[in-house]
């Protein structure tokens, strides 16, 4: 049976590497949720118009940590996929493996340093060469909630962390879950990222989760950041452990739950069910000044052979297409990142969140978001990660949990 199969399969790759020549790729991705299925199924799509053969690796797990487990093993193994979602540190850290592919001719033909903001190209450049093409700017640090829940319990969108507790407290005397959260590390450390920017605010956030300042690590304000992650708990319902995110969100859709914290990923669950910002659901940045981005990209890995390096070429050119740009970010709830895109067709949350991108990266608190991996190198969120996650299920003390970061963050280096 085992030699049949084999023999089975052997012949339809024969015959399949004999029927088509022209550009193929494997794609690995996490994007396996209603409103990033969607969102990636423009990219497959534009691929198949231009005559490739799209090879999909979903790996499911929302912040991409399983799709990361699975691409490490692959390398390894010595068979990378082609194209790989991967972004942030972890690209220079890939790049320094010696696995990465230079498309930088794509760059050149398609001018991207013309047309993409300096600070997300540096994040697509290995020793001056393009090692990842962009697709997007998500933004972090949202709050969403459900329309009619706040209107029916006399609520409007919280502008600070007292409000936004006080309202809460409402909620969960009216019997509404205040805050629907899915209690997996990379979740909490969404959650911790965007009350830290609150409470530390820009130059606070930069000095901690940028430069892994120790004062700043230690402080009062980290402390209180803490202090408010114990509050957000209590805010949560039983179930939440293990949780994905988009069904958190789907909570917020039913008004089950009121709010969740949560980058504009979620955005594209809303849209992909049929929701409309402004009426069934409203967004608002989080209690405080800043903006945390999230840059979704791909790198191509070194590979063998023509079809695939074409493959390659085509997918880096597609990403950062404009009509690829808009019409996949209409779907994940992100705004392009290239600055050439029209935003007329997009709604009230992408005009915001492009409005607000301009005038931090003005006024010098456009940051990058630590715990979506474009701040640190691994090991380092990781070590961050550890101690949010590990407060924010137990019953550690703030103090406590200052202490271990600190001590986290130093054996990490
Ligand atoms: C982020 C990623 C988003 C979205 C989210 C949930 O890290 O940048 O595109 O997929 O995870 O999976």
């Amino acid at each position: 049976m085992k030699n049949f199969a084999f023999t089975v399969s052997a012949i339809a790759m024969l015959a399949g590497g004999a029927a088509h020549a022209g550009p193929e790729a494997e794609v690995l991705h996490w994007w396996t949720s209603g409103g990033e299925a969607k969102s990636v199924a423009v990219l497959q799509q534009e691929f198949a118009e231009k005559g490739g053969e799209w090879t999909d690796m979903p790996v499911a797990g929302g912040g991409g940590d399983a799709a990361m487990q699975a691409l490490r093993a692959r390398v390894l193994s010595g068979n990378a996929p082609t194209a790989v979602q991967l972004k942030g540190p972890a690209i220079q850290e890939w790049y320094e493996e010696g696995v990465l592919a230079d498309i930088s001719a794509v760059a050149e033909a398609q001018g991207w340093a013309d047309v993409l903001p300096a600070s997300i190209a540096g994040h697509m450049q290995c020793e001056g060469t393009w090692c990842a093409a962009p697709v997007n700017v998500h933004r972090v640090d949202w709050i969403w909630a459900n329309a009619d829940v706040l209107e029916a319990n006399g609520i409007a969108m919280p502008t600070s962390w007292d409000e936004f507790n006080a309202a809460a407290e409402k909620l969960q005397a009216a019997g509404i879950i205040p805050l629907a959260h899915g209690g997996q590390a990379w979740q909490d450390a969404t959650v911790f990222e965007a009350v830290a920017l609150g409470i530390l605010g820009a130059d606070g956030f930069r000095k901690a989760f940028v430069e892994l300042d120790e004062a700043t690590l230690t402080s009062d304000e980290m402390i209180a950041v803490f202090d408010q992650m114990r509050t957000l708990r209590g805010f949560v319902d039983p179930n939440f452990p293990g949780r994905d995110w988009n069904l958190a969100t789907a909570m917020v859709m039913n008004g089950e739950a009121a709010f969740q914290i949560m980058g504009d990923w979620a955005k594209g669950e809303f849209l992909a069910a049929g929701k409309a910002p402004g009426e069934d659901f409203l967004c608002a940045s989080v209690p405080g000044e800043g903006f945390l981005y999230n840059v979704d990209s791909f790198a191509m890995f070194e590979v063998g052979g023509d079809d695939k390096q074409e493959g390659q070429a085509l997918l880096a050119e597609l990403i950062v297409g404009k009509n690829f740009q808009k019409v996949f970010n209409l779907n994940k709830g992100s705004i392009p990142a290239r600055t050439d895109v029209a935003l007329d067709d997009f709604d009230s949350c992408a005009k915001l969140s492009s409005d607000d991108m301009a005038a931090s990266s003005e006024g010098g608190s456009l940051l990058p978001s630590y715990a979506h991996g474009m701040a640190l190198r691994g090991a380092q969120s990781g070590a961050i990660t550890d101690v949010v996650t590990s407060h924010f299920n137990s019953d550690m003390t703030s103090e406590d949990a200052v202490a271990q970061l600190a001590a986290a963050v130093a054996n990490s280096m």
